[in-house]
């Protein structure tokens, strides 16, 4: 499994906790964000893979692995980054078979349709689940627009 915009890493711990080889990704010249996933899977007595690598950008790693499963927790807040995400996630989906990203999706305002860029990278989004519909009204009263677990494929032309 591979975890993009790992930060804090917590799914890519559970999953390393549970038996899966997780490689934790985040932005390049953040050091000290990719030290301290490094000091947390050492604390956590995991040995798990930690390497930079921007959306957007061609980093070396990109070239060398595919990844089955791809998760990207909570990456989806900031609109002008959408573009890189994608671009990156499509790149690493599109050469291994039945590869899926699978991320969380906050739709705050409506402004930040991601469909366009479905279709502009050639992937494909299925809706698993509504945050909203299991979280106690006490907490989503709070929150606005909607909460969704999604999953994303590459759609490979037809041959
Ligand atoms: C809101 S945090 C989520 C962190 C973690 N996945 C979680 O759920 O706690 C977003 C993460 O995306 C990373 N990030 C932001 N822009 C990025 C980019 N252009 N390339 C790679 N990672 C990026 C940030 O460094 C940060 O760790």
């Amino acid at each position: 499994m591979w975890g993009l915009g790992a930060g804090t890493s917590l799914p890519g711990l559970v999953a390393a906790k549970v038996g899966s080889d997780v490689t934790l990704t985040d932005v390049s010249r953040r050091t000290e964000v990719l030290d301290n996933i490094r000091k947390t899977c050492e604390i956590n007595n995991l040995n798990c893979e930690i390497l930079g690598l921007t959306w957007g950008e061609w980093d070396a790693p990109m070239f060398s692995l595919q990844p089955k499963i791809v998760l990207g927790a909570d990456v989806l807040y900031d609109a002008k980054d959408f573009d890189d995400l994608f671009a990156t996630v499509a790149f690493l989906l599109r050469d291994t078979p039945d590869a899926v990203f699978i991320t969380t999706y906050h739709d705050r305002s409506g402004h930040h349709l991601i469909e366009y860029l479905m279709v502009k990278w050639s992937l494909n989004c299925t809706k698993l689940l509504d945050a909203f519909s299991f979280m106690p009204s006490c907490k989503s009263s709070n929150l606005s627009g909607n909460i969704q677990l999604a999953e994303i494929v590459y759609n490979h032309p037809k041959a």
